[in-house]
């Protein structure tokens, strides 16, 4: 009888040490808030984004079918080689983040030069949740 309540013993204090673990390592949210603190952004999950064919709550095309990583090569819109360093000079007075998420959400508010208005998927900014365009602007912002 006495083993037998040594081992519920032991059984109990081992399921709450796993519900005590567990509960730690199902976080990774506050991680990424560790990485970013400013924004919130995922710069691994922006970039898996990015790359899908298909994104957002109404299958919009994915930012690679217009955009290329690659230096000088344009598909439909600019190539976003150094993305990162040409935001913080793109328009004066706007924060390279402040200006990628406007790109993002708001094409239309500022034009790049040598291509045309419109082009760009206009619907990101409500097909998108907040952490998306978030995790977006964080990848592009690592595009030193
Ligand atoms: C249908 C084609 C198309 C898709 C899809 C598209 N873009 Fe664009 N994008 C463009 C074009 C064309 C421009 C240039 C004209 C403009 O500024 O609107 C542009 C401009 C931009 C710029 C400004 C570039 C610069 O050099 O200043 C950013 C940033 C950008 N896009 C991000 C994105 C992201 C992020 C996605 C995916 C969520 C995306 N785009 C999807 C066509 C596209």
């Amino acid at each position: 009888m006495r083993k037998f309540s040594l081992v519920v013993l032991l059984v109990l204090a081992l399921s709450l040490l796993l519900a005590a673990c567990g509960g730690g390592g199902s976080e990774p949210a506050s991680d990424s808030a560790a990485v970013a603190p400013r924004s919130g952004g995922n710069a691994a999950n922006g970039e898996k984004l990015y790359k899908q064919p298909v994104i957002g709550k109404n299958s919009a095309p994915g930012c690679n079918t217009c955009h290329s990583l690659d230096e000088g090569v344009v598909l439909v819109g600019p190539s976003h080689a150094g993305m990162g360093t040409r935001a913080a000079t793109a328009v004066s007075g706007q924060s390279a983040e402040d200006y990628l998420r406007e790109s993002i959400t708001n094409p239309n508010a500022h034009v790049t030069e040598g291509y045309a208005q419109g082009v760009m998927y206009q619907n990101y900014g409500t097909d998108l949740t907040e952490q998306e365009i978030n995790d977006l602007v964080a990848f592009l912002m690592s595009l030193k």
